[in-house]
């Protein structure tokens, strides 16, 4: 085995707080026989002390340069533009990319030569391992968050998710019935709403109705969409096509269609949004209001609940950095590379690229 010197920047975007492995991962690195730079603070917004990562065999450095230094940088989200400055051709970075969205981040990334992994198009038997525990969280959050914008006092319609004896529960639908799909029925439908999902995949939608996750389903095309949004308080965006920009689900004109103070949590921005009138907003910022409705697109959903956010990808991560570290090329890595000598090499990112 080739020992590495592996980096662990803190992270730099908006209210981000999630770090990428825990001092238990960092100690399983060391005693594969690696090096294990990581920045101080890197971990306390999760909760993890420098001490905590000292005590695995960590070298604590002091600034995000030195653990960029690394020549195997893990971290949690995109590099914000500020550490594009630290790409070079003998980095390998392994992270979320979401390239597809990411144009600007694409293009520093094949003019320096980095060795670009993503999390997010890794594949294992037919699923994305290190995109499910994100999209776990951040379905459960997007129940959270859309129960509590509907609120009239941050512009919602005033519906309380399970109604009440005599009142309506609100209608909510679901665009994607994948793994963050899945979890935000089950918190709608936890909190007594009317949720209706909607995929492309009959299965998933036959198995969300058995196992009692939806109330209904419907095929995913334009027109049925439309009047299904028409009629729902809360709207939920979580269908993916892996690599690739992610399906308009839903029009502008559809959002036109929609009762004024409904919401939408368009939880795919971070592959481009699935609701055509959805753009990135950030933790700090995270509503706008287009055609009256409310719109909650923030690209890190995850990053406001790091202590579990943070123990769940590093669990998944963990095993796969140390494949990455002695062999970039193991099957088991199927589908993460993104970018390797300046080139794209995932079709789904080539696709969203070059059409
Ligand atoms: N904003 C955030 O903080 C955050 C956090 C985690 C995940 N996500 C994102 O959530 C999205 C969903 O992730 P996932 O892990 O649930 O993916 P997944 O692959 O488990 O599920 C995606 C689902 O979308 C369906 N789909 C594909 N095309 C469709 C279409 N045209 N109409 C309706 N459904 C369609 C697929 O059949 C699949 O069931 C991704 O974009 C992911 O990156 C965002």
């Amino acid at each position: 085995m080739t020992a590495r010197t592996i980096g662990l920047p803190a992270e730099t975007k908006d209210r981000e707080r999630r770090v990428a492995l825990t001092p238990s991962a960092v100690g399983s690195a060391v005693r594969a026989g690696h090096r294990v730079l990581v920045q101080a603070g890197a971990g306390e917004g999760a909760g993890y002390q420098d001490v905590d990562y000292k005590q695995v065999g960590a070298e604590l450095v002091p600034a995000a340069e030195d653990a960029w230094s690394a020549d195997l940088v893990v971290k949690v989200k995109e590099p914000q533009r500020p550490e594009y400055a630290y790409f070079r051709d003998d980095l390998t970075l392994f992270a979320y990319l979401h390239l597809a969205a990411e144009p600007d981040l694409t293009r520093a990334l094949q003019e320096s030569g980095v060795a670009a992994y993503a999390f997010e198009t890794l594949e294992e038997r037919g699923g994305l391992p290190l995109l499910a525990p994100m999209s776990e969280i951040a379905g459960r959050a997007a129940a959270i968050v859309g129960a509590a914008h509907l609120a009239a006092v941050g512009g919602g319609s005033g519906t309380l998710m399970g109604g009440a004896a005599g009142a309506p529960a609100a209608q909510v639908v679901v665009l994607g019935m994948g793994v963050a799909g899945t979890m935000a029925a089950r918190g709608a439908a936890g909190l007594d709403a009317v949720v209706t999902g909607v995929d492309v995949n009959l299965q998933r939608l036959y198995d969300a109705r058995m196992e009692g996750t939806i109330a209904s389903s419907l095929v995913s095309e334009p027109d049925g969409v439309a009047e299904l949004v028409s009629r729902a308080d809360l709207v939920v965006g979580a269908a993916l096509v892996p690599g690739r920009r992610a399906p308009v689900v839903v029009s502008e004109e559809a959002v036109v269609g929609m009762r004024p103070g409904s919401v939408v949590v368009d939880l795919a921005i971070d592959q481009g949004g699935c609701i055509e009138t959805a753009r990135p907003t950030t933790l700090s910022e995270p509503t706008y209001v287009t055609h009256g409705v409310v719109h909650y697109c923030v690209t890190n959903v995850p990053g406001q609940f790091p202590r579990t956010a943070s123990a769940a990808l590093s669990a998944a991560v963990a095993p796969k950095l140390l494949l990455l570290a002695s062999d970039p090329d193991d099957p088991r890595l199927t589908g993460a590379a993104n970018v390797l000598a300046g080139e794209l090499v995932h079709p789904g990112v080539v696709a969203a690229f070059e059409g």
